[in-house]
């Protein structure tokens, strides 16, 4: 937790944002696993953690726009709690530690709130992911389930992803620790991506770092050979002479600020000359993009770079041919790239993304393409100083895709089919870091980079 000064600032720069009403912030409440004592590992929600910051369940804040006065909802701990968790802090402990001195027992928010709507008051919240809080704005608000998120507040929206995107210096080194937690996990995969380990081994092994120094993994670890299966979760592999093992993990420190870096290492320590020559392309791409990182340009534009840098490479190699720009206009890339080149990262991993991915990535300037590839992309925006996000571009061999774009006689005049042959079992390689948008340019977050060139790669495959 931050300074108390830290979320009275928050909440006082979101009264500024909203005209009228009162904003109702719930935070998230336990969920079983498969039967009610038994749940998953508690994650509070991060809008609640950003104005409210109390990990605890069973809270929610509301910020009274007109009075003036911000509120948490939540119950004291009873003896039958004391008995299996210990002595907790009341709900007023707690709250005076975020600034906050007005607290009221859970029962009291759904008279709060009718009284409000009685008086003809706007309720604001945002669009709940979690069943049990759509369950619980039903039965406080009276708006049916299915037409509960219809019902947010897009001027809530729009304040919350203001004030959210532009990382204060207390969330940066949050992050920071979040990156080393990586550093750690991404060089501990690669020592241990030896010739027959198993993908659950080295999977297992890095979420218990994430574990053992913060929260929890950021996300589902993604660890497989089968790298050109962009979010593949099935760790059920030996690790085999030759081939490839994409690992795309992050840490959540205890205070939930993510990271999220994606290594892509060759079983056995050394790259084959074939698997060298596509990995030099996509970091060339990753390194292109970050070197054109900086307050005003958009991420789209970053994109389309490295979108042209992988057109290039793959020129290079005979797998593509013709005009780069041309091939780029007409999404030819996207044969080997199917997804955008990064997004926002914060206390989510693809930060505010319950918020409504248009609402964090794009703006009245900037929409979203409709093209096969680029409409992936989450983060379109012109970029600010504090902004904190991914750089993540990769070339993947999806057997099916080919197959598709051939037979359909996608962009033939762009790719060479015949010479994609060879590479029907490459799998695929994505290089990912994750920075911050400074004064002129951008830092790569952590103390250090995550090794990434072939040479830092197979170094650290030594031992
Ligand atoms: N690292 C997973 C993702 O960005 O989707
Ligand atoms: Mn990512």
């Amino acid at each position: 937790m931050f300074d108390k000064t830290v979320y009275t600032e928050r909440r006082l720069k979101l009264r500024k944002k909203i005209r009228s009403g009162l904003i109702l912030i719930p935070g998230n409440t336990e969920s079983p696993m498969n039967y009610p004592n038994n749940t998953y590992r508690f994650r509070q929600d991060s809008n609640f953690l950003y104005f409210f910051g109390i990990d605890q369940p069973n809270m929610a804040g509301v910020i009274d726009i007109e009075d003036g006065k911000d509120c948490i909802y939540g119950n004291d701990v009873d003896i039958d709690d004391i008995i299996w968790m210990g002595p907790q802090p009341t709900v007023s402990e707690q709250a005076a530690q975020v600034g906050v001195l007005c607290t009221h027992p859970m029962k009291e928010l759904a008279s709060t709130l009718q009284r409000a709507i009685k008086n003809g008051r706007k309720i604001h919240f945002l669009p709940p992911y979690r069943a049990e809080n759509v369950v619980m704005l039903e039965q406080l608000l009276g708006i049916s389930t299915q037409m509960v998120k219809k019902y947010a507040s897009v001027e809530l929206i729009k304040a919350v992803v203001a004030l959210r995107s532009v990382k204060e210096d207390v969330e940066i080194v949050e992050i920071d620790k979040a990156c080393d937690i990586g550093y750690l996990m991404h060089t501990t995969a690669m020592k241990m991506a030896k010739v027959g380990a198993t993908e659950l081994q080295i999977a297992g092994a890095i979420e218990g770092i994430a574990l053992s120094y913060g929260h929890m993994p950021s996300f589902p670890i993604i660890l497989s050979q089968n790298g050109e299966t962009l979010h593949n979760h099935d760790h059920s592999q030996m690790l085999k002479e030759g081939r490839l093992m994409l690992t795309d993990a992050g840490a959540e420190t205890v205070t939930h600020y993510a990271s999220d870096f994606t290594r892509t290492s060759p079983v056995g320590g050394v790259f084959t000359q074939k698997q060298r020559e596509i990995y030099n392309i996509v970091l060339n791409a990753n390194n292109t993009a970050i070197g054109l990182a900086k307050p005003d340009v958009t991420n789209l534009s970053l994109h389309l770079a490295a979108a042209r840098a992988i057109a290039e490479g793959l020129k290079g190699l005979g797998i593509m041919k013709g005009d780069v720009d041309e091939a780029v206009a007409n999404g030819a890339h996207a044969l080997f790239m199917p997804h955008g080149l990064g997004h926002m990262m914060g206390m989510d991993v693809h930060d505010m993304e319950d918020l409504g991915e248009n609402h964090v990535g794009y703006d009245d300037e900037i929409s979203r393409s409709n093209q096969f590839g680029t409409a992936n992309l989450r983060l379109g925006r012109r970029l600010q100083k504090g902004f904190v996000l991914t750089v993540e571009p990769g070339i993947y061999f999806i057997p099916a895709l080919i197959e598709k774009w051939k037979s359909e006689k996608i962009n033939t005049s762009f790719i060479n089919f015949d010479k994609l042959e060879d590479y029907k079992t490459f799998g695929g390689i994505r290089l990912e870091d994750d920075i911050l948008i400074t004064n002129n340019g951008s830092r790569i977050l952590g103390s250090k980079r995550v090794p990434i060139t072939v040479d830092e790669v197979e170094e650290t495959m030594r031992g």
